[in-house]
């Protein structure tokens, strides 16, 4: 697909494209039951020419697997109608979660509580948390670090276990429980190489029976803090003294999920948007040095601008998926006017509406001072991340303390060695 590439730099450059090289021609020319696969190499190998070419030409390109939406204003159109685009497909991974659930009272009632334990007011005890743990680990690893491992995932754990209250137990097992829990979840769907594979799915099983146990004692070792009268500071012990109405049905084994929900949000989307961050800042070494030198100032705000743009060419994932519950027409009444069908499983491909001219100025380039803004990295609507505000001070804190090292460096590539989500990234610095 190099041909494909070279000549898909701009929008000009691909209305006068052949034919022969579109991406959508040879969609069309490939047999059925190759077209999801050699679709998903293309969302690997060369996704922004390819998301160009459908946003201009199929924005909804139906799959026999799957439909991928590709304009903002679809994306959001969806994203915005939780009861037709459902979340079902999480409902077989993620039992009674919140996260299940489409506009009910479950998940509203659920997302403004634990939403409320999550105060604003803790944020600048967040970023210094980070900040010294990262400095930490950083300092004691020497040279160099294993980012992934050593620091993309131990940080956040150690987060969750200090500001959450998830303590008391050795991180790696927080991290394994997490990560069965995010591979089974959004790694392992029916439209993803795994193809749904079982032994995941039993792996998680068992990973939240070990969880479930841990959680039960937790909360009865926080509860007895409290009876005591020595009630810790973190997000479980206020979770627990908090008074409850009746109807809200907010009881101990929902306290005890939505715990459990604290760690399985936070862990491997942190490692893999700190992985993805440094994947772009070194495809664009300009960025990398003005990161550097952002890096160390007091101010973060910029700093923390130049991160979300690196995650923007690089999410954590490239979409956002949903169910169709009916029969939903995209586009009606224009040329490109799509039917998805009902039961449908449709891809929100948010690096590609991050792309798209429509919502982003001058989308190709890497503008170091574009915000935040209509980024997609904690999703939207009526599912977005309840740990944003965590997230977004987490995440450019952990990249900052690296990049503060002197003659900071990668040395290799980012390795996924065979598993879903990013497990290898070595980095060196001048001690
Ligand atoms: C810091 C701890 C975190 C917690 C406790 C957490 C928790 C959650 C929960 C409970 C939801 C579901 C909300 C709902 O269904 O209404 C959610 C959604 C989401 N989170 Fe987080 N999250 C955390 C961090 C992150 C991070 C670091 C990222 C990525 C950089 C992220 C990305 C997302 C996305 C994209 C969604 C939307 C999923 C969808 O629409 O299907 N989260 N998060």
């Amino acid at each position: 697909m190099t041909a494909i590439t070279e000549n898909m730099d701009s929008a000009e450059s691909l209305s006068e494209e052949k034919e022969t090289t579109s991406f959508i021609k040879q969609f069309d020319l490939t047999p059925e039951a190759e077209q999801w696969p050699l679709v998903r190499q293309w969302m690997k190998d060369s996704p922004l020419p390819f998301y160009k070419e459908l946003r201009a030409k199929r924005p909804a390109l139906v799959t026999p697997e799957c439909t991928l939406v590709t304009r903002f204003e679809d994306v959001t159109e969806i994203l915005n109608q939780p009861t037709i685009f459902t979340v079902d497909l999480y409902k077989p991974k993620m039992g009674a979660y919140l996260m299940t659930e489409d506009d009910t009272h479950m998940h509203n009632t659920e997302k403004e509580i634990m939403l409320s334990l999550l105060r604003r007011e803790d944020l600048p005890r967040i970023r210094n948390f980070v900040a010294e743990t990262g400095n930490d680990i950083l300092e004691r690893a020497g040279d160099s670090i294993e980012l992934v491992n050593q620091y993309g995932r131990l940080v956040p754990t150690l987060m969750v276990q200090n500001i959450f209250g998830l303590d008391g137990i050795n991180p790696n097992k927080l991290i394994e429980w997490s990560y069965w829990n995010q591979y089974d979840a959004f790694r392992n769907q029916p439209f993803h190489e795994s193809g749904n594979s079982a032994s995941v799915h039993s792996k998680t099983k068992q990973a939240n029976r070990m969880l479930g146990i841990y959680v039960g004692f937790l909360l009865l070792r926080k509860w007895w803090h409290i009876f005591r009268g020595k009630p810790k500071n973190d997000t479980v012990s206020r979770m627990l003294q908090e008074h409850y109405p009746k109807e809200t049905k907010f009881n101990i084994l929902r306290q005890g999920i939505n715990a459990g929900g604290l760690l399985v949000g936070a862990v491997e989307t942190t490692s893999e948007a700190v992985a993805h961050i440094f994947t772009q800042l070194t495809e664009h070494p300009d960025m990398f040095s003005k990161a550097i030198e952002l890096a160390q100032q007091d101010d973060t705000e910029a700093f923390d601008k130049i991160c979300w743009e690196a995650l923007r060419f690089r999410p954590i994932a490239p979409y956002i998926f949903r169910k169709a519950a009916i029969d939903y027409t995209l586009g009606r009444g224009t040329e490109t006017a799509t039917t998805i069908s009902k039961g449908s499983t449709v891809l929100n491909v948010i690096a590609s509406a991050m792309f798209d001219p429509v919502a982003f100025e001058d989308p190709d380039r890497f503008n170091p001072e574009r915000s935040y803004g209509k980024s997609f990295h904690f999703g939207f609507g009526s599912h977005e991340c309840m740990g944003k505000i965590v997230g977004m001070m987490m995440i450019p804190e952990m990249v900052r303390q690296v990049l503060r090292r002197p003659g900071i460096k990668p040395v290799g590539p980012m390795k996924y060695l065979g598993k879903p989500f990013p497990e290898q990234y070595r980095f060196s610095w001048e001690k």
